[in-house]
């Protein structure tokens, strides 16, 4: 079992939304395609979109999951403009946390990340910790993990297999049971030089997703 991640980040409307669900929804249902089976898709809107998504998905009878692109590390409370980890319970299984872009942009510190993980997995929310090098800190009990060298992200540069596949490796030889995916620059034309490594478990992809044609071939790349 492969996961991709689509992470659409501050990217897209309501009706942009809707207008990709549609036509991934057109390509899935042309395709016959039962043998999805071998993927975990999780898709991750902006927090004002999940409930959309979810309806979406769940009218068009989609082997999707969502996840969240963060989670507030309080929990409720006069924290006015902070979406909890109790708010996203039932709507998403998933959580992006510890991205590049809201560590430098944001100044999210390791502390601030890691009670943001446990304020996920407290509510059952799985979190996908990013970490852009093997020496990134990972919270205790996170067990899904994105490799995301901060040079690789959106630029079209992405990490060479073979040096992916060593932090990974030692990654997961610091834990057992860990789960890694590799996240930048991944593409329709990339994305099966990651999954045919029995080392990476997935890929995290930003730009690549924000086209509904685009992500069915990465789809389809990753099954055939
Ligand atoms: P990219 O983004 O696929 O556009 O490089 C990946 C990410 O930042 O998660």
């Amino acid at each position: 079992m492969k996961y991709i991640v689509a992470n659409w980040k501050a990217n897209k409307t309501q009706m942009e939304i809707e207008d990709w669900f549609k036509k991934f929804n057109t390509k899935y249902k042309e395709s016959n395609s039962n043998n999805l089976t071998n993927l975990r898709i999780i898709i991750c809107p902006s927090f004002i979109s999940l409930s959309l998504a979810n309806k979406l998905i769940k009218n068009y009878s989609l082997p999707l999951l969502l996840g969240a692109q963060d989670v507030s590390s309080v929990s409720m409370g006069s924290y006015t403009g902070e979406v909890t980890a109790q708010m996203l319970k039932n709507i998403a299984d998933y959580v992006i946390v510890g991205h590049s872009e809201r560590r430098s942009r944001f100044k999210e510190s390791d502390e601030t990340l890691t009670n943001k993980v446990n304020k996920a997995m407290n509510e059952g929310i799985k979190p996908i910790y990013c970490i852009q090098d093997e020496k990134t800190l990972i919270p205790e009990g996170v067990s899904l993990i994105a490799y995301e060298p901060i040079f690789a992200i959106g630029s079209g540069r992405p990490d060479t297999v073979e040096n992916t596949c060593n932090v990974i490796t030692y990654v997961k030889q610091n834990a057992s049971k860990r789960e890694v995916l590799y996240g930048g620059s991944v593409t329709k034309e990339n994305v099966k030089s990651y999954l045919s490594s029995q080392i990476i478990d997935g890929a995290l992809i930003g730009k690549a997703s924000l086209d509904p044609d685009n992500f069915w071939e990465i789809i389809n790349a990753a099954i055939n």
